[in-house]
């Protein structure tokens, strides 16, 4: 099928990659020509395990291309995918103007029928505004359909090409034949369904992965208060298929462009047709809230944080990815600065985005996660990459001022713990 994906951010790069790698042609435009540019010397500007080769692959075969000429690879394609950003507006809703501008043009170079994806997050009834849209500026006949994206960053193309479902909402039955036969090599699971109901399954699945993730942090908080272990908790509930052991980690909080950004979206979605969602209100709140919990066991450990020196393992907001975009970290890190603290960070990637956000004088770059441990008072490990997981503890303790460490994501085993003398903190576990 000849495919064209409009954006190459997370969600239109890798789609748009692994389309090509399932034998379609694929155009992935952009407007922005140095990425293009970038794109066509085979150079990927994410950090996305296994993106490059595959990418390389359907290149050399013939099967991707690059282009900023929207126009021409609109009038190409079969299947035109709109996969542009929808960040968010100051009021927490999200902001439209990239996918308006987009139907726009392709509207006014439609050529024959086409069908029209929208895969960006987009509000409960943004496809049919799509639609209108695209009708003002055409004479032609086309076809509209939401197929929301459900990749995480770090497994997307695994994610893509192995997904739990394909979702395809459209009012056309040619729509919906025509998306089936482009998604029948990944999976059986294709639900169709209504556009609207479309859009929500999008928002109310990451609205729920997120809450598992907050209800799991206050059961920590719990557990910590009356003696008990979080994660013998959380291993003990996903046991019961109904609730299902995944995203039970309790640990500082979801971070993210996604969690972050979907759920306020959700909330103002339906604040529009003035209904409280209370519960979710409460999920963003917890959030908000549990990144501070390595506040308190810093307090709890040393007392006052003036003039102390604090390792920051890990930036990035989950580990295998650069993306620093809502990271607890980033509070955690001003906090610290507010308090006299001097914050001594290291990430294995995400270093230079996270400077982009926060360059104060007083902050330590370190490049490895012993440097920045090198006369600290505390080690907290924020994201839980493999290389801090498996650092040597002995040598950890012997670089340390204090043997202080707050484990914000219950990566350390009572195992590896024995070898060291350390003050341990972990979330929702006994100390
Ligand atoms: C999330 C969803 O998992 C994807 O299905 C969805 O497609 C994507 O958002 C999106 O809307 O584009 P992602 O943000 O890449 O994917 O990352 P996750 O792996 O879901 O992690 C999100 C955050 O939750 C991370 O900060 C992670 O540390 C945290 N988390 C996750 C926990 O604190 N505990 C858990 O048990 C799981």
């Amino acid at each position: 099928m000849k495919i064209t994906v409009i954006g190459t951010g997370y969600v239109g790069l890798v789609s748009g990659v692994c389309y090509a790698h399932l034998g379609n042609e694929v155009i992935c435009v952009d407007k922005d020509v140095q990425k293009i540019a970038t794109l066509k010397a085979g150079v990927i500007p994410i950090y996305e395990p296994g993106l490059k080769e595959l990418a390389d692959a359907c290149m050399e075969s013939g099967h991707l291309q690059y282009t900023t000429d929207l126009g021409e690879a609109i009038q190409e394609a079969e299947v035109v995918i709109i996969a542009v950003g929808t960040p968010p507006l100051p009021g927490g809703g999200a902001d439209l103007q990239f996918v308006e501008a987009v139907a726009r043009e392709i509207g006014a170079n439609l050529n024959g029928y086409k069908v029209i994806v929208v895969k960006s997050t987009v509000p409960v009834g943004t496809n049919e505004t799509v639609e209108e849209i695209i009708a003002r500026h055409t004479i032609h006949a086309f076809d509209i359909a939401s197929v929301p994206e459900f990749l995480r960053e770090g497994t997307a193309v695994s994610d893509t090409l192995n997904p739990d479902r394909i979702v395809i909402g459209t009012k056309s039955d040619k729509a919906a034949d025509r998306l089936s036969e482009l998604h029948k090599p990944l999976t059986n699971q294709i639900v169709i369904t209504d556009i609207r109901s479309a859009e929500m399954i999008k928002y109310a699945s990451n609205a729920f992965l997120a809450t598992k993730i907050s209800f799991i942090n206050e059961i920590a908080n719990l557990c910590e208060k009356v003696g008990a272990d979080v994660t013998e908790v959380a291993g003990g509930m996903g046991l019961d298929k109904r609730i299902g052991g995944s995203f039970l980690k309790a640990g500082i909080g979801y971070g993210g462009s996604c969690f972050p950004k979907d759920t306020k979206a959700l909330i103002q979605i339906a604040g529009n047709v003035e209904y409280d969602f209370k519960l979710l209100k409460s999920v963003v709140e917890v959030n908000n809230h549990q990144r501070f919990g390595v506040i308190d066991k810093l307090y709890r450990a040393l007392g006052s944080l003036q003039g102390k020196r604090i390792a920051i393992w890990g930036l990035a907001f989950k580990p295998d990815t650069d993306d620093v975009r809502e990271s607890p970290a980033i509070e955690i890190v001003e906090r610290l600065l507010e308090l006299g603290a001097v914050p001594a960070v290291t990430d294995p990637i995400a270093m230079s985005n996270f400077r982009k956000l926060i360059n104060h004088p007083s902050i330590q770059w370190s490049a490895t996660a012993l440097e920045a441990a090198q006369g600290a008072d505390a080690v907290c490990l924020l994201t839980e990459w493999q290389d801090y997981i498996q650092v040597d503890l002995r040598k950890l303790e012997q670089v340390m001022a204090r043997p202080i460490l707050i484990d914000g994501r219950n990566a350390y085993s009572t195992k590896q713990l024995e070898t060291g003398r350390f003050a341990y903190y972990p979330v929702g576990r006994p100390a």
